[in-house]
């Protein structure tokens, strides 16, 4: 394939059963700065994010609340919606399950797999958990019989159903999982030894026993499974099988480079049972499923049912959403579990944004005001070959590494490059310079260092969008449009203007005790 055009990036819907908490601000939180390092880069973007809102769990909520189900996830999406804002989150499309041009759009899905011959009607019996929506194999309950993931109690479903022919794509699925389709790739193999080796099953896809879903044209006393539902959303978010189609000719096309973030407790359906409605619909498969570990509150996941969750509006009122992004793309690399509490939220934000990136900021801003008066003059080409080195070095470590999506890496060669240029300034001793009058030489030392810290900012502005325009104001760039990997190793158009008023960045956050 030719590097690709365009960029598609999901995170899974979620359900508004309850509030969403630190858990969903993470996969949303990645996708937004994959998305964000792709637009730098000049793909033409597609950010999709949104709210699964029919199964069971919801029908029985919003029966608690005393609410009809609309009612219930109006109020919902719109507390989704609050957090995204807060977040900085720049979603392309909210897609609702109870969108028309999604329902509608499911049935057509429906009737098409019925027409080709891989859906039946038969009859299912199994262990069936309300909180995943997850029909139980043995080895997902543990030894009291509860699901191991919600420690919730299966109900035991006996009803006739539509089944799905997934056991007809044993081979496609497992030469899909002997490849490079999931991240980190163990949980591939996790999924092959558990669900495929095995055998795989057909999947039951309607239901009878409750009415808050999609209805079948062929049979509307059944409604379609909320996972049908649910990971169809990907393609009808784009227009698939509706009228104007145009976002999903591009963006589900062999120019697209189409990246699914989710959790690793719903792997299982994104890499099983997607992959194989996607190909009994004749599609291509996403390049990448990223599946993450969970950020997890004394080993356990944190979680609506389990009720141990963190908000993260508490903490974006508090501390500003940058530091959380930042927490939350670096400290949890996806490859592993997690962990979060404010006293280590805290030490992050210290270590790394007051004491390093803008500790460096606002040194190099002081010492060319002190000593060339806010401005080191017009000529950008000066530097030192070391310097100039590193920050080819850098700008280069951190593209590879964003490419092959790991964020938490990424960040580390930024936050590494910076820690090297506030030891660099002790070496140097600009001071020691200007006491001994050697103004070439501080000149060129300060330049790097204006450099150094612009191309720090630009890198880190897709994890800090909203500190950016700060950041690049308090290192003198003066036209920030203008900045590109491009351009911080060419300086062709870059300027810097004399520095104005100092402001502080990343202040300090006093430890809880
Ligand atoms: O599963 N740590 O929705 P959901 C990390 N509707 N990530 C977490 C997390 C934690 N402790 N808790 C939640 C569903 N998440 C379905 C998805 S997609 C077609 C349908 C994140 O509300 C993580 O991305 O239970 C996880 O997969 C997702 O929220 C589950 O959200
Ligand atoms: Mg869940």
């Amino acid at each position: 394939m030719d590097k690709a055009k365009y960029f598609y990036v999901t995170t899974p819907i979620y359900y508004p059963s309850g509030n969403l908490h630190l858990g969903h601000a993470y996969t949303t939180t990645l996708a937004d700065i994959l998305n964000r390092y792709k637009q730098s880069q000049g793909y033409e973007t597609f950010f999709l994010t949104g709210s699964d809102e029919h199964g069971q769990k919801i029908e029985k909520k919003a029966l608690e609340m005393g609410l009809a189900p609309l009612a219930y996830l109006d109020e919902k999406v719109e507390l989704f919606k609050t957090l995204w804002t807060k977040l900085g989150i720049g979603y392309s499309k909210f897609i609702r399950t109870t969108d028309h041009e999604h329902t509608t759009t499911v049935k057509k899905i429906f009737t098409k797999l019925l027409d080709k011959g891989y859906i039946y009607p038969g009859f299912y019996e199994g262990l069936y958990c309300v909180s995943c929506e997850e029909f139980l194999n043995p080895d997902q309950i543990d030894e009291n019989g509860l699901c191991k993931v919600s420690h919730d109690a299966p109900q035991l479903v006996k009803e006739e159903t539509y089944f799905l022919k997934v056991s007809s794509f044993q081979d496609f699925i497992s030469e899909l999982l002997s490849g490079e389709f999931i991240l980190p790739v163990y949980r591939q193999n996790e999924m092959l030894k558990n669900f495929v080796d095995p055998g795989l099953k057909d999947l039951s896809i309607t239901r009878v026993s409750f009415a808050w879903g999609i209805p079948i044209s062929e049979d509307p006393k059944h409604v379609v499974y909320v996972w049908l539902d649910a990971l169809t959303n990907y393609l009808t978010a784009l227009g698939y099988l509706q009228d104007d189609g145009q976002l999903f000719e591009k963006f589900w096309s062999n120019q697209s480079e189409i990246v699914q973030l989710v959790g690793k407790e719903i792997t299982r359906f994104h890499a099983i049972y997607w992959p194989t409605i996607l190909k009994m619909l004749d599609l291509r498969m996403p390049d990448k499923l990223l599946s993450h570990g969970w950020i997890v509150n004394d080993g356990e996941k944190m979680s609506k049912s389990l009720g141990n969750v963190i908000d993260p509006i508490a903490y974006i009122n508090q501390y500003g959403a940058d530091g959380l992004r930042f927490y939350l793309a670096y400290e949890l690399p996806i490859n592993k579990d997690g962990n979060f509490s404010e006293s280590m939220f805290i030490e992050s934000f210290n270590a790394h944004l007051a004491n390093n990136v803008g500790n460096l900021i606002s040194r190099v801003n002081n010492m060319i005001s002190k000593y060339f008066d806010g401005y080191l003059g017009d000529d950008l080409t000066i530097t030192s070959p070391l310097m100039n080195q590193k920050i080819n070095q850098v700008i280069d470590d951190f593209q590879q590494l964003m490419d092959e999506y790991d964020l938490s890496g990424a960040v580390r060669k930024v936050l590494d490059f910076s820690s090297f240029c506030n030891k660099y300034i002790e070496e140097q001793m600009p001071w020691v310079l200007a006491k001994e009058e050697k103004l070439d030489q501080l000149k060129v030392v300060l330049m790097d260092l204006q450099k150094a810290m612009t191309t720090i900012s630009y890198l880190l502005k897709p994890v800090l969008v909203f500190s950016y325009p700060l950041m690049v104001d308090q290192c003198g760039v003066s036209e920030p449009e203008v900045l590109s990997y491009r351009e911080l190793k060419t300086y062709q158009n870059l300027k810097f203007k004399k520095l104005g008023e100092k402001k502080v960045l990343f202040e300090r956050i006093k430890p809880v005790v």
